[in-house]
């Protein structure tokens, strides 16, 4: 399976987590949640395919808020539509006391369509339209309501923004027809539609904001970071978080360069040079559409959130089945206890190469980091890895501290933990089935 996303059917994947050390007695607690909470096909539906979703989003505990689906008004007047034509949409809930003028905002992930054969399958899914949406979706870990799972957002003004344009939130693409079908490439559109609905619903007088992300919605806040700023009042205090979008542009085990490849065709479909005209990478359009390159062009202030052995890039970036015809990556791939010590060097070299770009971004002052070295993708979107008793940490602090101490200034976070397997700490995904799509 690629990058891309769309998906066919959802496919009953069994995901646990395990924990050192403690593994059986948090696998137990996490399943029952899991099945009490009846979450398991959306779960298995990240897994299968999906990807770059928040899977443990939706593994999270039952404690978060239901939040309704609200579509974008005068969607086609204004040519901010999904794949197919339908209107974009977004979950809002609204803060309270000391948090009624902070705003967050989250981006919604989901990986790429790279050509018109995925993106078409992808306008019959909720990643493509919002036909298929959800009409409420569970808002937890940085967007729970509870001071417990959230101690330092809570009671703030919280936004989902609906990922349906397969690109990041990037592509303005006017011509609604390619190639005789419609297909609608408007991500940008919609990210500046939906903003300007929300600076009317008050986002306007917002004292502090957080544009916030996880895998391509990762990728999309780093794309929109200083848009988000200039958005907002002068004197307010503006912050971006990319959790688990720090897509590392490396050859994966057969030498091939993959996923700079299929960005590459993200790039061209969406005509997206347009977008990253800074960038200087004239090599290959695909490399522009990378972190790396991205962060070059921000100003304002970003966490960098993501784990050392990103599973998600781990799968499609670093062994992705197709280099791997003799499906020797098949056990590793799935568990990180079972790489062999050959694999094992190969993840650390992967996150050595993490390393290496997070010491270009130590020099930004005002920038945080915390790369832990699990086996996992998206951890701020559930309250187990964001803030609970058994969260991964690092120096002893949980992601929600971390992300809180450094939003509020309250100390400098340049977290960049030990190698595997050092870190007790750490949720590992286990996966029961290769991706496949
Ligand atoms: C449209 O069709 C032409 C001719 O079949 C093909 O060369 C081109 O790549 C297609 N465009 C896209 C975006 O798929
Ligand atoms: C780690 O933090 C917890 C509370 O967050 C505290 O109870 C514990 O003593 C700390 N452990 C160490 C080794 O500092």
């Amino acid at each position: 399976m690629s990058p891309s996303s769309a998906p066919a059917s959802r496919r009953h994947l069994r995901l646990w987590w395990r924990r050192r050390g403690r593994a059986g007695a948090v696998a137990a607690t996490f399943a029952a949640a899991l099945l009490a909470a009846g979450l398991l096909l959306a779960l298995s539906y990240y897994a299968s395919v999906v990807a770059p979703r928040a899977a443990p989003s939706s593994s999270s505990s039952s404690s978060g808020a239901l939040v309704d689906l609200t579509l974008l008004r005068r969607a086609e007047k204004k040519g901010a539509l999904c794949l197919d034509g339908s209107a974009p949409g977004y979950h809002l809930q609204r803060g309270s006391g000391s948090g009624s003028q902070s705003w967050l905002i989250h981006l919604e992930g989901g990986g790429w369509c790279r050509n018109l054969k995925s993106c078409a399958s992808r306008q019959k899914s909720m990643l493509g339209s919002s036909r298929y949406m959800e009409r409420q979706v569970e808002f937890a870990g940085i967007l729970s309501d509870d001071e417990a799972q959230n101690p330092d957002f809570y009671d703030w003004n919280k936004v989902k923004i609906r990922y349906c344009d397969g690109a990041s939130f990037s592509g303005n693409v006017k011509d609604e027809f390619q190639n005789g079908t419609k297909f609608f490439f408007r991500g940008q559109r919609i990210w500046k539609a939906v903003m300007d609905e929300l600076l009317l619903k008050g986002l306007k007088h917002a004292k502090q904001a957080f544009l916030t992300g996880c895998s391509a919605g990762g990728l999309a806040t780093y794309i929109h970071c200083d848009d988000f700023r200039a958005l907002l009042p002068k004197d307010s205090r503006v912050k971006c978080l990319a959790d688990g979008g720090f897509f590392l542009d490396v050859e994966d085990i057969s030498k091939q360069r993959t996923l700079r490849a299929f960005y590459s065709e993200v790039v061209r479909l969406q005509d997206l040079k347009r977008r990253f005209l800074h960038c200087s990478s004239s090599e290959d359009p695909g490399q522009c559409f990378f972190p790396r390159e991205v962060v070059k062009a921000i100003h304002t202030p970003v966490f960098v959130l993501n784990p050392a052995y990103d599973a998600w890039q781990v799968q499609h970036v670093l062994a992705p089945e197709a280099s791997d015809p003799k499906h020797s990556w098949l056990d590793c791939r799935l568990d990180i206890s079972k790489c062999n010590p050959n694999q094992l060097k190969i993840l650390q070299g992967f996150r050595e190469e993490l390393h290496v770009a997070m010491s270009e971004l130590k020099q930004k002052k005002d920038w945080g980091i915390f790369i832990d070295s699990c086996f996992v993708h998206c951890q701020s979107l559930n309250s187990l890895t964001w803030h609970s008793p058994s969260s991964p940490r690092v120096s002893n602090k949980t992601i929600a501290e971390a992300v809180g101490d450094w939003f509020f200034d309250r100390r400098e976070v340049k977290e960049l933990d030990c190698e595997y397997p050092c870190n007790p700490t750490c949720h590992n995904l286990v996966f029961d089935k290769p991706f496949k799509g």
